[in-house]
């Protein structure tokens, strides 16, 4: 992993403490006032340096969509709590395979949201919670520059959790720590901290400490900046007020918590001198991890966590593109696609590739050329993806996130860039474990069926494989829940009744290697080859035991289970 060095970012309107933010954020009493958004205008190459491009990741439940609300409304991005709630209802009432979700109670797609807070970009980028999208969660996580670890202060690193995490460390993703619902009762702070440092191997550095937890809460201590944040009135439980100490020893402090004072200085102390010091390397490069307890539904340590995302997280970092590292200051547009989205507004059948753009200054109108193809694309009608809205987006910088509306152009893992030939590598193709045979209700829909799965795949959710034997179609997935996702949406938007059912195969392996081999691994093996959208040749196996034979017997070919995406 290349990462560039960078310096602690100081907002332009910074002021030289940083600014602590109090004030109610449900919109029930006088919240503060929406900023509006100034429109992007920049024509300076070092305008990336305030873009902050990160992903919450979390179990289910743990509080993702309720901080990412409180992150918004906190930015002036909404104005009223449940709008993000509300803004999934909508979405959900207007399309069938979303009921999916709904009725599962799990977010199957990734979307991006763009804000502003003092004079800072931050593009946050959703990730699915359910474990069977791991791929698609996989991708968009090579989208982000930093991450928030949400875990539930009940519960503490749940599966899923972990899962996401092992997927950040594998970039050295750095990442804060924001330990949720401590509004409540949970489990001790120090038990929570010492299992994120041995389970995650990561060095912890408490910045915001909890006062009393459940029925005993009574705020929170902001470590670094020695300030106390309470409720707003007695019994609100909403955070709204900051007191200003001079230190732990503060007199102040007796007189706010009473006879808590005393054991509330006492495991501050250990907070403090008991884990690392923050260092701004160590979490730059994903080895340590700042923690804040906090409640996202009450607002506490909400502004403290926008306020260090701002403060520490890196601005976009070089990525690499096979041997070449490009720098997000280098002058060339480029970018990659790692997501593709059909149908988010099924009144305009819209395709949307979600291009995470790495160097350059990119205008509307641009033409980039998508090096998978070699073909040229006049990028005229570009999208930022705000809270609620999309905006045509005039300029982009490294770490925006840029939609490109296209019709089958764009595919995960392409690279665009006004170079040609630059390929950015680390979006790769994982071999599916779930193999099913298209079986059409109405044989007559044999050519739907075949656009309707094409297209699920280019978003990448699922990979399409044709045996060079036969006229059947398979479909790849990485878990059962897409199976379901893949049959309604085949149903609702191209209007195929179709069944995924078993065909015997467990594993698909692509094969690489001498080419000649290869052709002559293919013509004597044709019962058990496949090709897959690209045309690249691949085995199929009725048991990974079958695979792995396969390969010991043919030490001249390669089996692989990851394939980057040409
Ligand atoms: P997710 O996106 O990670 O799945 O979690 P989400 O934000 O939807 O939160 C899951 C549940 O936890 C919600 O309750 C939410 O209100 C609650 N929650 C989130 N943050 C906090 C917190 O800081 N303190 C407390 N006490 N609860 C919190 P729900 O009953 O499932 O949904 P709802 O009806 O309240 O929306």
């Amino acid at each position: 992993m290349i990462l560039t060095d960078f310096q602690v970012f100081e907002p332009a309107n910074a002021s030289p403490k940083p600014a602590v933010v109090a004030f109610r954020l449900d919109g029930r009493a006088a919240p503060r006032q929406a900023a509006p958004l100034t429109p992007r205008r920049t024509t300076m190459t070092d305008e990336y340096l305030n873009r902050r491009t990160f992903a919450i990741i979390s179990h289910p439940d743990a509080g993702k969509t309720t901080l990412t609300e409180k992150l918004l409304l906190m930015s002036g991005a909404i104005r009223l709590a449940g709008e993000v709630k509300a803004r999934g209802d909508r979405r959900r009432a207007r399309s069938d395979w979303l009921a999916i979700e709904q009725k599962r109670g799990i977010s199957v797609t990734s979307s991006a949201m763009t804000f502003e807070h003092e004079g800072c970009v931050f593009n946050l980028l959703d990730t699915p919670g359910h474990e069977d999208f791991s791929e698609d969660t996989y991708r968009t996580l090579t989208a982000v520059d930093s991450a928030i670890m949400v875990i539930d202060a009940a519960k503490g690193i749940e599966t899923q959790t972990r899962k996401l995490f092992e997927v950040c460390r594998l970039r050295d993703i750095p990442i804060i720590t924001f330990i949720n619902k401590i509004d409540r009762e949970g489990r001790d702070p120090f038990d929570l901290i010492d299992e994120i440092a041995d389970q995650l191997a990561l060095d912890v550095c408490p910045k915001v400490w909890p006062l009393g937890a459940g029925g005993q809460f009574q705020g929170c201590y902001d470590l670094d900046h020695d300030r106390l944040l309470l409720e707003d009135g007695a019994d609100s439980g909403h955070f709204g007020k900051v007191v200003e100490l001079s230190g732990p020893d503060d007199a102040r402090l007796d007189e706010i918590l009473g006879d808590a004072a005393e054991q509330a200085r006492e495991t501050m102390a250990l907070a403090r001198e008991g884990y690392a010091p923050f260092d701004l390397k160590a979490f730059a490069h994903g080895a340590l991890t700042p923690i804040y307890f906090g409640s996202a539904l009450k607002e506490f340590s909400v502004a403290e966590v926008l306020r260090d995302i701002a403060q520490y997280s890196p601005p976009p970092r070089g990525q690499k593109a096979g041997e070449v590292e490009v720098l997000p200051a280098d002058p060339s547009v480029s970018g990659f696609v790692f997501k593709v989205q059909a149908n988010m507004d099924p009144n305009h059948r819209d395709r949307i590739a979600f291009v995470r753009l790495c160097s350059g200054v990119f205008k509307r109108g641009m033409k980039l050329t998508v090096t998978r193809t070699g073909k040229t694309l006049a990028v005229n009608n570009p999208i930022f993806f705000m809270a609620q809205d999309r905006q045509r987006a005039e300029e982009a910088v490294a770490g925006d996130i840029i939609g490109i509306p296209n019709h089958g152009a764009l595919g995960v893992g392409d690279t665009l860039s006004e170079k040609s030939g630059l390929r950015y590598s680390g979006l790769p193709d994982f071999a599916p474990e779930i193999i099913r045979r298209v079986r059409l209700n109405d044989p007559m829909k044999s050519k739907q069926m075949k656009r309707a799965m094409t297209a699920l795949a280019e978003e990448g959710a699922s990979q399409v494989f044709t045996p060079a034997l036969g006229a059947d179609f398979y479909v790849g997935v990485v878990g059962t829940l897409q199976l379901d996702v893949i049959e309604a949406r085949m149903l609702a938007e191209y209007g195929v009744a179709a069944a995924l059912e078993p065909c015997g195969y467990e594993a698909v392996r692509w094969l690489a290697g001498d080419a000649a081999k290869v052709s002559a691994f293919v013509a004597g093996n044709q019962g058990s080859i496949a090709h897959d959208r690209y045309g690249s040749p691949v085995y199929l196996a009725r048991s990974q035991w079958d695979a792995g034979y396969a390969a010991e017997k043919n030490p001249d070919i390669k089996f692989l289970k990851t394939r980057e995406r040409v």
